[in-house]
Order: structure tokens, then sequence, then C-alpha cells
């Protein structure tokens, strides 16, 4: 079984908060706030969740790419954040893969060249590299494209020669963002079929960022992320577009638990609360003093950016992509 806690963790973080430094008048922007998660060997893990609330920066500290701000990152039992230079790169190349939102192909080489690039920093000789990326462009009905420069592909080409480079060294596990954003739907069907045949077959993991019901169906668990936070895993039944439906909210060991934005303002909305059943697996509040329904309100401006809402009901900043928070109306 996936979940099987006597199975082995392929990546595991404690604690991980990330702050973009910014020296602007706008200041810092605390993109993760302090994120646990446990991914067992073999299971297919989404991230769902808003435009801005930190699912590029949580893929990019979790694989190593980004040094968070605090909280340990542990890949493949091995802690990331205690390892520096050759032995992190090394760790990487022979565990993990990334697929990112915009491909991010090296612009000088062809696609052939792209795709055996991580096998030839592997030591692979660049003959049997160059083999191994035909076949793998090959799997992604893009053989005849294999020697143009990526300036030269579409959108979703160049996403497919990113998924073969991810896919070429075998990984044990693939970090994507947003893996089929580009692809029309045949194409994204046909790629998801090769990611639901390599974790299948091979146990390969995956923590997949998307908007997709498709992709979101293909994991066993998905977990909702709201402004850095955890606020809920939802099962493999997810809908995608709306997620205030099968939602399990989540509780750290710290006792934290964050409420949906979406449930705060069904339960009435910030306050204090009561504790009027609390047992084994059970716990029930009653509202004492808290803003009443009707008191909260789309804010009219971004915190994060000052962009001025006016009268438009976007849920999400157009300037900004941070996604626009709930405030008490101030009548
Ligand atoms: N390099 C950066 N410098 C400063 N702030 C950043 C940087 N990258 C991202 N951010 C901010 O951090 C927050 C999280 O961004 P992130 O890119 O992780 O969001 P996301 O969930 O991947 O969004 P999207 O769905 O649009 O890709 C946002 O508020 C964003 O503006
Ligand atoms: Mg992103």
């Amino acid at each position: 079984m996936s979940n099987d806690s006597t199975k082995k963790s392929i990546l595991e973080a404690d604690g991980l908060y990330h702050v973009y430094e910014s020296k602007a008048e706008d200041g810092n922007v605390v993109a993760l706030r302090g994120l646990y998660i446990n991914m067992k060997e073999g299971e297919a893990v989404a991230v769902v969740g808003p435009s801005g609330s930190g699912k590029s920066t949580l893929l990019k500290c979790l694989g190593g790419l980004m040094k968070p701000s605090a909280g340990s990152v542990t890949l493949d039992e091995n802690n990331m954040t205690r390892l520096k230079g050759k032995e992190l790169v090394r760790l990487r190349q022979k565990t993990v893969s990334f697929i990112f939102q915009d491909g991010n192909l090296l612009p000088h080489l062809n696609a052939r060249d792209n795709v055996a690039e991580p096998l030839r920093n592997q030591g692979v000789r660049s003959k049997e590299a160059l083999k191994r990326a035909d076949e793998m462009l090959e799997r992604l009905s893009m053989p005849h494209r294999a020697r143009a420069l990526p300036m030269m592909l579409s959108g979703g080409e160049q996403q497919r020669v990113a998924i073969a480079r991810a896919l070429i060294t075998n990984p044990r596990l693939i970090l994507a963002d947003e893996p089929t954003g580009a692809l029309d739907p045949v194409t994204g069907r046909a790629v998801l079929d090769i990611f639901k045949e390599l974790n299948e077959k091979e146990g390969v993991s995956f923590l997949i960022v998307t908007h997709s019901k498709e992709v979101a169906a293909f994991a066993n668990r998905s977990l909702e992320l709201r402004d850095g936070r955890f606020v809920a895993e939802h099962g493999a039944e997810i809908d995608v577009e709306d997620l205030t439906e099968g939602r399990e909210l989540l509780i750290d060991d710290l006792g934290t638990v964050t409420l949906p934005p979406d449930l705060l303002v069904r339960i009435g909305g910030s306050g204090r609360y009561s504790v009027a059943v609390a047992e084994s697996g059970m716990l029930t509040l009653q509202g004492e003093s808290y803003s009443t329904i009707g008191e909260l309100v789309l804010s009219a401006t971004c915190p994060a950016c000052k962009h001025d809402y006016g009268d438009s009901d976007e849920q999400e900043c157009p300037s900004c992509g941070s996604s626009r928070p709930m405030v008490e109306a101030s009548s």
C-alpha cells in the first residue's frame, strides 16, 4: 500500500520556511510558512492551490535547487540541508529529476543534446547518451524534432523535451511543476500515461504541482497549499475546480491547524472559539467572539504588491499572482 507507514520515505520536509528578501518598499515575501511533508517511496502526490501560494517555491526547496530559509529537507534518507557542493549534486543526480513550469532547456543545445546532458553529467559516454536520448525522444513522439534548438520548438514541444530530459536518468523521484500545462489534451494524456507506467511498474515517486483534473486524479493524494501553508489534504477523487468538497484538515505535531479561507468564512471568521468537545478523533469548536459572516469581504488591495482590485471580484492578483485574502469589512 502506498501510505504504509513502514515504507521508506523518499522525501521528507519539516518546518520548511522560505522568505524572498527584498529591499524594495513592499519588503520581504514569506512564500512558505512552516511546511511538513512525508512522501513514501512509490507515492504520487499532487500539490494544488492558487497562483502565488508557494507551489514552485516549495518544489525548488524540496529538490535542493534553492536553500530554504529554515527547516530541513530529507531526500532518500539524506538530510539535504546539511550537504554542500559535490555531495548535494551527486545525491540530486542519482535520485531526483525536475520538470519545470517553463521547460528550462539549455538554449544553445538542440533537443537531443538537452536530453542527453544529464547522462553526460553522470559520466555516460556521449555516443551512448545520445542513443538513449533518441530513444527517449521517440517515446515522447518527438524524434522528428531531435535536432532543433529550443527556440525553434513550440511550447508543448519544449515541454516534451524537458520531460524526456527528466526521465532519461531513471530517477526515483520526479518533481514536476505543471508538467502538462503547455501541452494539448492528447499529448498531455500521453505524458500522463508514461508517468502512470513509471509509477506503477517501476515504483517511481511523483510530486506534481497541477491545476489539471487528470493529473490530480493520477495522484494518490493531493495537498492543498494556500499562502505558504498546507491547509488540507484530499484523496484520489479530488475535484481541482472545487476544493471545498472532500478535504481533510491537517493538524501538525505542534497542534497547528490552518483553516482554508472559504471554511473560515463559513464558520464566521477569525476570533475566539471555546472547545465544546475534545476527545480522541473529535474536536468541536463553539464561537464566542468572532467576526460574523458578512463582515468578511475580499481585500480591496493586494497585500503583497498593493495592486488595487477596484470593483473586480478576482481571487488572484493580476500583477503579482498572490491569492486575494478576505478581510474584515470596514463598514
Ligand atoms: N524570485 C522571487 N523573488 C521575490 N518573490 C518571489 C520570487 N518568486 C516568487 N515570489 C513570490 O513568492 C510567492 C510564491 O510564489 P511561487 O512562484 O512559489 O507561487 P506558485 O504557487 O508557484 O504560483 P503559480 O501558480 O502562479 O506558478 C508569490 O507571492 C511570489 O510573488
Ligand atoms: Mg509556480
